[in-house]
C-alpha cells in the first residue's frame, strides 16, 4: 500500500501536465492546500523582487521538507572554478555563480520546545498568492503541532519596487486552542549554500556582525570577487494592534549569524504580529566603508515608514508600470494570467536603472543559468524594452555590451582569433566567457549575430541612428572581424563555409554550415559596411577616430567582408524547398515529435545526449529562428514551407522556443498552432510544461510571451519608420488589448471580434500602417 503511494506520488512528479494547481485569476496567481511535492515549483512561481534583490517563495519559519533557499543580489556573483573532466586550450576559467544571499526572511517560532515547521505539523488551509498588481507575496494556513497545539498564520511580504534595498514581512501567528509560552527567532543568516557548487564550497565569509535588542546586521564578503553584503534588519512585535509584552529578549550570534529570540507569550484568539524590515545593500552601490551606516539609515527610513506605508509607495509603483505595460485579454483567464504573471516577473527582474545589470535566465527564482547574460537578451528581451520602456533602458542593455567589447576581443583572441576580431561570450557577468561546457561556449557563436543584430533592432524601432557613430560600429566592426575570420574558403564548394558550430538548437553539436548562423555572419557583414557609410557622413571625426583606435583599414576588410557575403553557402533542399540547419540534417531518420512516446519527454530528461544528438528532434527555433528575424527577406511560400517542415520535429524543450513560433504561426495564418504555442509559453512556468520551473523561472523567454501577442497576434513590425500592424484575435478571446512607447508617444491597441481600435494617447500625431492602410493618429 505504502508503495502505491509513492508510485502515485512520483507518476504525478514525472507527468508535468498534471501540475496545473494553481487557479485562473486575472490578477493573482493562487495555491490552495499544501502539496509538499509542488513547494520548490511553487517557491520559483511565487518569487519576488524589485530588481536590486529578489527572493524566493520560502517559508519565514523553519521547513525541513524539499526547499530550494534562495535569496539574491542583482549584480553580485562568485567565480565559481571550472569543473571539467577533460581540460582543453580556451576553456574559461570558472563558471560563475549567482549567489545565494544572506536569508533576510527567517522568523522561527517554537511552541514549547515544537518548531513550527510545516513539514512536521498538521497543515490545513493552506493559500500562497502573489498578487501581481501590486508585488505582494502571501501565504495563510492552520497548522497542528504533534501535541494538537493549533495556530493560524498569515504572512505578507514584498521587496520594495519603491526603495530597492528594503524588504518587509507582516508575519501574524493566533493560537486557536491554547495559551502557551513561545519564543521568535527572528535573524539574518549569512551562512547559506549554493546549490550548484561545484565543490560543494560555500561563497560568503563574514566580515562583520552585531545584533542588539530589536535590531541585527550582518556583512559578508564573497570568497574571490570581494563584493561585499550588509543585511540588516529591526522587527517590531505587536499583539491586538499592541506593543507585544516580551519576558525576555536574547541576543543570538554566531559564526554570520545575528538575531534575537524574543520570549513571551501567546494567548488564545489573540493575534501576534512580527513585522520584519530588512535592508539589503551591496559594495556595487555603497561603499565598502560605510555599507553598515549606511544599512542602518536604510532600515531607519523603513521604520519610519512603517509596513503600509511602504506597501503603498511599492503598489503605486506597481500600478505605474501596469499602466506602462499591460496586456489585456478578456474571455480568457488562463491566458490573461498566463501575461500577466511573464509581464510581472520580467518588471521585477530588470528595471533598467542599472547600465551594469542584465537580465538572466532565472532572474532571482533560481541558481541555474548563473544570473548571468546571455544571447536571451538581445534576442529575446530588447523588444519588451523597446516597447514598454523609456528609450534609454534599451540603450542601456546595448551600452552594456559596448563596455564588454574589449573582453570579447580578449575572448576570441583565447581562442586564436587576432586583428581585433570580437567573439561576446555566450554567457557572462563581466564580459568574459563564465560556462563551462564546450558546444555552448565555443561553438554556439551565433551569440555574436544576436548582439549586432540587436543594434539594428533598436535603431530600426527607435531611429536613434547616432547609435552607431557613439558605440554601434565598433562592436559591429569587431563582430565583422570575427565572422570574417571564423569562415573558410571550401575549394570543393566553391564557396565560404562555416564549421564547427551550434546552432540555436543546442540537440545538435559541431555541425558544419548552420544555415542560422551563416546567415546571421553575411548579415552583420552587411549591415557593417552600411554603417561604416552611414557613421562616415554623420561624424567624419568621429568615423576617423574609431578607425584608428581598432586599426581599421576599410578598403581591404570592406572588400573581403564584401567577397564572403557574396560567396557564402547555404545548405538547402531544393525539392522541399527548404533552408538546411545544418549540412547533415537531411541524413538523419526524420520523424515528427507525433511518433513520440509521451514517455520520452522531456527528450533531455528522457534519453542519452547521444540518443539526443543523432537525432531530428530540435530543442528550440533554429532555421526558423533566422525566418523570424530576417522576415522580409522571404515570401510566405518559403517561410511555409520552413515552418511546416521544421516545427513538426521540434519538441520546444528551451523556453525560448514556443514564442518565435507564435510569431511565424500567426504571419501565416495557422491561428491555431499560434495560440496553442502562446499557452505553452505564456503559462511554461505555470503549468511547468519542462518539468524545471522547480530550478527558477524562465524569465528570458518571458520577454517572447509579449512578443507573442504584440508581433504575433498584433502583427506588429516597423518598418520605414512607421509601425504596422496585421493584428488578428484567437477564437477563445473576446478582445486583447496593449500599449506601445514608439518614438515620443504612446499608443493603445484594442483588438476584439468587432474589429481593431487605435488610440494615441500621448505624444505627437504620427501614422501607423494598419492592415496595409496608412491612418494618422492624433490625440483627442
Ligand atoms: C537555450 C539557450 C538559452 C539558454 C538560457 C538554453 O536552454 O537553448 O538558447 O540561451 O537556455 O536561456
Amino acid at each position: 500500500m505504502a508503495d502505491k503511494t509513492a508510485d502515485c506520488i512520483l507518476n504525478q512528479k514525472s507527468f508535468s501536465k498534471m501540475k496545473n494547481y494553481l487557479k485562473p485569476h486575472e490578477w493573482q496567481i493562487v495555491e490552495e492546500g499544501f502539496n509538499p511535492h509542488y513547494n520548490q515549483i511553487s517557491e520559483s512561481i511565487f518569487a519576488i523582487g524589485n530588481g536590486r534583490m529578489g527572493q524566493r517563495a520560502n517559508f519565514e519559519e523553519e521547513y525541513s521538507g524539499e526547499t530550494l533557499r534562495g535569496s539574491y543580489v542583482a549584480g553580485v556573483y562568485y567565480p565559481d572554478k571550472t569543473r571539467v573532466g577533460w581540460w582543453k586550450n580556451g576553456y574559461p576559467e570558472y563558471f560563475a555563480k549567482v549567489l545565494n544571499a544572506p536569508n533576510w526572511i527567517g522568523i522561527h517560532i517554537m511552541i514549547e520546545s515544537q518548531k513550527l515547521d510545516l513539514a512536521k505539523c498538521k497543515v490545513e488551509d493552506f493559500k500562497r498568492v502573489l498578487d501581481m498588481k501590486s508585488g505582494l507575496l502571501s501565504r495563510s494556513f492552520a497548522a497542528t503541532f504533534p501535541d494538537g497545539k493549533k495556530v493560524k498564520i498569515d504572512s505578507k511580504r514584498f521587496c520594495s519596487m519603491a526603495h530597492g534595498e528594503i524588504g518587509a514581512i507582516r508575519y501574524s501567528i493566533t493560537p486557536l486552542n491554547f495559551t502557551s509560552k513561545a519564543a521568535f527567532s527572528i535573524y539574518i543568516d549569512a551562512d547559506v549554500v549554493n546549490k550548484d557548487s561545484n565543490y560543494d564550497e560555500k561563497f560568503w565569509e563574514e566580515v562583520s556582525k552585531e545584533a542588539s535588542e530589536g535590531q541585527a546586521i550582518v556583512t559578508a564578503q564573497t570568497k574571490k570577487t570581494h563584493f561585499h553584503v550588509t543585511t540588516g534588519m529591526r522587527y517590531f512585535i505587536e499583539t491586538d494592534g499592541k506593543k507585544a509584552v516580551t519576558d525576555r529578549i536574547n541576543i543570538e550570534q554566531r559564526e554570520k549569524f545575528a538575531g534575537n529570540v524574543i520570549q513571551l507569550e501567546l494567548k488564545e484568539g489573540k493575534e501576534t504580529v512580527v513585522y520584519k524590515y530588512a535592508a539589503v545593500l551591496s559594495s556595487e552601490n555603497h561603499d565598502k566603508k560605510s555599507l553598515v551606516a549606511d544599512c542602518k539609515k536604510v532600515l531607519d527610513e523603513a521604520v519610519a515608514k512603517g509596513f503600509e506605508k511602504l506597501y503603498e509607495e511599492h503598489k503605486a509603483i506597481w500600478e505605474h508600470k501596469w499602466e506602462e505595460c499591460d496586456i489585456t485579454i478578456e474571455g480568457d483567464a488562463a491566458a490573461q494570467q498566463g501575461i500577466r504573471f511573464n509581464i510581472f516577473h520580467l518588471t521585477q527582474t530588470y528595471t533598467g536603472e542599472d547600465e551594469r545589470l542584465n537580465i538572466g535566465p532565472k532572474g532571482f527564482t533560481g541558481e541555474k543559468y548563473g544570473g548571468s547574460t546571455y544571447w536571451d537578451t538581445e534576442a529575446y528581451c530588447l523588444p519588451f524594452y523597446l516597447g514598454t520602456a523609456e528609450q534609454k533602458v534599451a540603450r542601456n542593455l546595448l551600452v552594456y555590451r559596448y563596455k564588454h567589447l574589449q573582453r570579447a576581443i580578449e575572448n576570441a583572441q583565447k581562442l586564436g582569433f587576432t586583428d581585433g576580431a570580437a567573439l561576446y561570450p555566450m554567457v557572462t557577468m563581466n564580459g568574459e566567457e563564465c560556462h563551462n561546457e564546450w558546444e555552448i561556449t565555443f561553438e554556439e557563436i551565433h551569440r555574436n549575430g544576436a548582439i549586432a543584430f540587436a543594434i539594428y533592432d533598436y535603431i530600426r524601432y527607435t531611429g536613434d541612428e547616432r547609435y552607431l557613430t557613439e558605440y554601434g560600429l565598433e562592436v559591429l566592426i569587431g563582430i565583422s572581424r570575427f565572422w570574417s575570420q571564423r569562415v573558410n574558403w571550401s575549394s570543393s564548394r566553391n564557396k565560404y563555409v562555416m564549421l564547427g558550430v551550434t546552432g540555436p538548437n543546442e540537440y545538435e553539436n559541431n555541425v558544419n554550415n548552420n544555415w542560422y548562423t551563416n546567415t546571421f555572419a553575411t548579415w552583420t557583414l552587411d549591415y557593417t559596411q552600411k554603417a561604416v557609410d552611414f557613421v562616415k557622413k554623420d561624424n567624419s571625426s568621429r568615423y576617423k577616430e574609431i578607425v584608428s583606435k581598432v586599426k581599421f583599414d576599410e578598403a581591404k576588410e570592406l572588400a573581403r567582408w564584401k567577397e564572403i557575403v557574396e560567396k557564402m553557402y547555404y545548405p538547402e533542399d531544393p525539392v522541399r524547398g527548404v533552408f538546411l540547419q545544418q549540412d547533415g540534417f537531411l541524413d538523419k531518420e526524420l520523424m515528427t515529435v507525433s511518433e513520440l512516446r509521451k514517455e520520452d519527454r522531456p527528450l533531455n530528461q528522457k534519453w542519452s545526449w547521444d540518443r539526443i544528438l543523432r537525432s531530428c528532434f530540435i530543442k528550440q527555433a533554429d532555421v526558423l529562428q533566422g525566418l523570424y528575424f530576417f522576415e522580409e527577406r522571404f515570401d510566405q511560400e518559403t517561410l511555409r514551407k520552413n515552418f511546416d517542415f521544421y516545427e513538426p520535429m521540434t519538441v520546444h524543450e528551451s523556453s525560448l522556443s514556443p514564442c518565435v513560433h507564435v510569431i511565424l504561426a500567426s504571419k501565416l495564418g495557422y491561428k491555431q498552432k499560434a495560440y496553442e504555442m502562446y499557452l505553452r509559453t505564456a503559462r511554461l512556468d505555470l503549468d511547468d510544461y519542462n518539468n524545471d520551473t522547480e530550478d527558477g523561472l524562465h524569465i528570458t523567454s518571458m520577454a517572447g510571451t509579449w512578443m507573442s501577442v504584440i508581433k504575433g497576434f498584433g502583427g506588429m513590425r516597423v518598418a520605414d519608420g512607421k509601425l504596422h500592424f496585421n493584428p488578428f484575435i484567437p477564437e477563445q478571446w473576446k478582445s486583447y488589448s496593449f500599449r506601445l512607447e514608439f518614438r515620443g508617444r504612446v499608443i493603445k491597441v484594442k483588438v476584439s471580434k468587432d474589429g481593431v481600435e487605435t488610440k494615441l494617447e500621448s505624444g505627437d500625431p504620427m501614422d501607423i500602417v494598419l492592415k496595409d492602410q496608412t491612418i494618422t493618429l492624433k490625440k483627442i
